[in-house]
């Protein structure tokens, strides 16, 4: 791995815990003005001093967040599928290498569909990526999706992760499940897992929780922090699971004790 590419890896997997809280707010490439999203630039900026990275498309980045940022960003480079469209496995590389460098990315991330009827072009997508991300030193991370007909046991997701690995994914980012250890194992590269749907936040956390302990070098989590009602307060009570080994309750009284120092200032 060439020193950019490590580099790069290095902003968003932080060296000193060997962890990552990312936020992932690109759920609108698909699903359109995703709750809580709506206006995204009024969503992320409370959140940017808490995360260690941003995942985002083009179109959020250049129109919602100011570029005297430094925060990291995991550009979203796929998409050309809808949620009311016919097949969301459906998806192409939409954004190009040039684009993603002018942009001053620290990594590009795209979306497999392992067993769907567009595997093998999204398989395709992926690999090209590498190739065009290792000529500029820019990492690639491999989402594996989860389409309604596809399996979200260990099984199937230890099949995913290993492909995107093999394809030369940097890193992964998958689902937490039963049997996590396993996809961890068969993985080669560093596994980040998604929250999913909302759930209640201690729930939310102690699914951060377990991954963490089962191996997972980190969250990209989106609905589980913005659309909480206290999404500041939730990044904080993650990042203390992430990165400072916090056990669920702990984290979860962080939670609480963020919002009551929220309400009184
Ligand atoms: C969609 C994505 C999303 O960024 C991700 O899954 C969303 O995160 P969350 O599930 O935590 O809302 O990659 O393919």
């Amino acid at each position: 791995m060439d020193w950019g590419l490590k580099n790069r890896l290095a902003r968003i997997i932080k060296p000193e815990t060997g962890h990552t809280v990312m936020l992932a707010v690109d759920h609108g490439y698909f699903l359109g003005p995703t709750s809580g999203l709506e206006i995204p630039g009024k969503t992320i900026k409370p959140l940017l001093p808490y995360a260690d990275s941003l995942m985002l498309t083009r179109g959020v980045l250049r129109t919602s967040v100011d570029p005297n940022n430094d925060i990291p960003i995991v550009l979203r480079v796929s998409g050309g599928n809808s949620i009311v469209g016919d097949d969301l496995s459906n998806e192409s590389i939409t954004t190009n290498i040039e684009e993603a460098i002018r942009l001053n990315v620290c990594a590009m991330t795209l979306s497999i569909y392992v067993g769907s009827k567009y595997e093998h072009q999204t398989l395709i997508n992926l690999s090209e990526l590498v190739n065009e991300g290792e000529k500029y030193g820019i990492p690639v991370l491999a989402v594996t999706a989860v389409g309604k007909e596809m399996g979200r046991g260990a099984k199937y997701l230890a099949l995913a992760c290993r492909i995107a690995a093999e394809l030369g994914a940097h890193f992964v980012k998958t689902y937490y499940c039963e049997g996590f250890e396993k996809v961890v194992k068969t993985c080669p590269v560093p596994i980040i897992i998604a929250g999913g749907k909302k759930i209640p936040e201690h729930d939310a956390l102690k699914l951060a929780f377990n991954a963490i302990q089962k191996g997972a070098c980190g969250v990209d989590m989106g609905r589980n922090i913005f659309q909480s009602n206290h999404p500041v307060a939730m990044i904080q009570a993650v990042r203390s699971i992430v990165h400072k080994k916090a056990s669920v309750d702990k984290a979860f009284e962080l939670f609480n004790s963020k919002i009551k120092m929220q309400s009184v200032s």
